[in-house]
């Protein structure tokens, strides 16, 4: 652990109150689940969850709102997400706060966890004002052929404890500007920022004089979640969370021909070529792979790396992993919080025993490092393991910081290891070689949804569309394009000549 004493609970609820003091938020107590924090491991406060009828009230309010929403022009539309962001710009440091406290992300990341909301607001009211459609030439005289975009209905959004804020905000600013409104079941394990999350939408509803329902929260379990997965009234379910849970998710919105939009787990690799400049790729690789105690969905799980320099490379890995301070995310030294429960570390362990009674050999790390003063907390040494070949425990998403390293000789060898896993969300080679990197991100390289060149596999940026392929779930979320899941397409023929003429010749009548 870091030099520094972790803050107590009793802290850690004294900053939770504040913040949420600072933004209006009220919380709603009782007994029905918690809010706790990985710092410590212990419960903050004992909250309620949404009752059926609550949540039947919700979707009603929600697809009622809809009906005034989807016809607010667009341009106005986006005026309620420039609001938002205005206000999360002003209190990105309380919303941090309960980011580090719900989440365990070390201060710098949780405040590029708000800076991420701010940027997807900000590319959210540029796209209110460009949701285009096409023209297309038509085959028939007199005749104009378009393709124009509408509202979808109530969006429902399913997110998880990792990216507690971001992803809502990718879903809800482009949802909001697409003209959609939008239920929000976040994770039970953090009720506390989904709340401050609701209260400053509420706040630029108001401020902008947009109707409140256009959004709306469900705090709550599982069975919540359900409720929006088979409620034909939700028009689009944008779930992210584990493969397990796409694959319920999945058919059940399909079997009422609702749209889903899943952003699953990712078993994400990068490969390190002879050419690769090794400081950035040490630097790209120890990120990516502890970074956020290794619970990014784009966390670097596999290194793939050319025989000739495995052995300076692991040993350079093997140093930095040695000095990574790990502790209290809230101290500026830290750079590995804690996971995000006893359960994350018991699989993390699971795993670790799996690959080391399959030949694999620890590096670095893999202690668990106790903290007297919170035994409830889970903090763990980012792990460093050498591998022969890829086993099914490799090929598996341990949501937790355990980098595999492999060995390969050609490029050829080492795609097909990377591709060799059932996820696709994200990839990286570290190269000078232009033509290896082109291979790799060429059709015949890697077969995920991101695909990047000297570095790391996590850390997207907004204006990309994010997501990935095959056990990831196929869906594409926030910037370029990904606004069109939130939305349908008409095509529109228009006759404005004085015959009417069939396509393709058809002699009728
Ligand atoms: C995630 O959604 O888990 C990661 C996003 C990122 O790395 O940018």
């Amino acid at each position: 652990m870091t030099g520094t004493a972790l803050p107590t609970t009793d802290e850690l609820r004294a900053r939770a109150l504040s913040a949420l003091g600072t933004l209006g938020v009220t919380v709603p107590e009782g007994g029905d689940f918690s809010a706790r924090s990985p710092i410590t491991g212990d419960d903050l406060f004992g909250l309620r969850a949404a009752t059926a009828a609550e949540a039947e009230a919700a979707v009603a309010e929600a697809r009622t709102a809809f009906l005034t929403w989807r016809t607010t022009p667009a341009p106005r539309r986006g005026e309620l997400v420039r609001r938002l962001g205005e206000l999360l710009r002003e209190h990105k440091s309380d919303l941090a706060d309960l980011v580090t406290i719900e989440a365990g992300k070390i201060r710098s990341e949780a405040l590029g966890e708000v800076q991420e909301m701010i940027d997807i607001c900000d590319f959210a009211v540029g796209l209110s004002r460009q949701l285009y459609g096409r023209t297309i030439a038509s085959e028939r005289p007199g005749h104009r052929l378009a393709e124009t975009w509408h509202p979808l209905g109530v969006v429902g959004v399913i997110s998880a404890f990792n990216f507690p804020a971001a992803v809502w905000s990718w879903n809800t600013a482009v949802a909001l500007a697409c003209g959609d409104t939008v239920v929000w079941k976040p994770s039970e394990r953090t009720p506390l920022i989904s709340l401050a999350c609701d209260r400053l939408l509420a706040r630029a509803a108001e401020d902008v004089g947009a109707p409140r329902e256009v959004h709306r929260l469900l705090l709550g379990d599982r069975a919540v979640g359900e409720r929006l997965v088979d409620d034909p009234r939700v028009a689009l379910v944008s779930a992210t969370g584990s493969t397990r849970m796409g694959r319920e998710v999945g058919p059940r919105v399909a079997a009422r021909f609702g749209r889903s939009l899943l952003e699953l787990g990712g078993n994400n690799a990068a490969i390190v070529a002879p050419s690769a400049d090794l400081d950035l790729a040490v630097q790209g690789i120890v990120f990516a792979a502890a970074g956020t105690a290794g619970q990014r969905c784009t966390t670097l799980r596999r290194l793939i790396v050319h025989r000739d320099i495995a052995e300076t490379l692991t040993e350079r890995l093997t140093a930095a992993y040695r000095k990574l301070p790990i502790g209290d995310p809230f101290d500026e030294n830290t750079l590995v919080g804690p996971l995000i429960s006893a359960v994350a570390l018991e699989a993390m362990n699971s795993a670790l025993a799996r690959v080391q009674a399959q030949g694999g050999k620890v590096l670095a790390g893999g202690n668990r490092r106790l903290s007297e003063a919170a035994p409830q907390a889970a903090y763990a040494e980012p792990v460093l393991v050498r591998v022969d070949e890829q086993t099914d425990v490799v090929k598996e998403e341990t949501f937790a910081p355990i980098l595999y390293v492999l060995t390969y000789d050609t490029l050829e060898e080492a795609i097909a290891l990377h591709n060799d896993v059932p996820q696709g969300l994200s990839s990286s080679i570290f190269t000078r070689d232009q033509q290896e990197a082109e291979i790799f991100l060429s059709a015949a390289g890697s077969d995920c949804g991101i695909a990047n060149v000297n570095i790391g596999t996590s850390g997207a940026e907004i204006g990309g569309a994010f997501g990935g392929e095959k056990d990831t779930g196929g869906g594409r979320e926030s910037g370029s394009d990904a606004w069109k899941a939130y939305m349908r397409s008409a095509t529109n023929t228009i006759n404005y000549s004085s015959e009417l003429s069939l396509a393709q010749n058809v002699s009728f009548l």
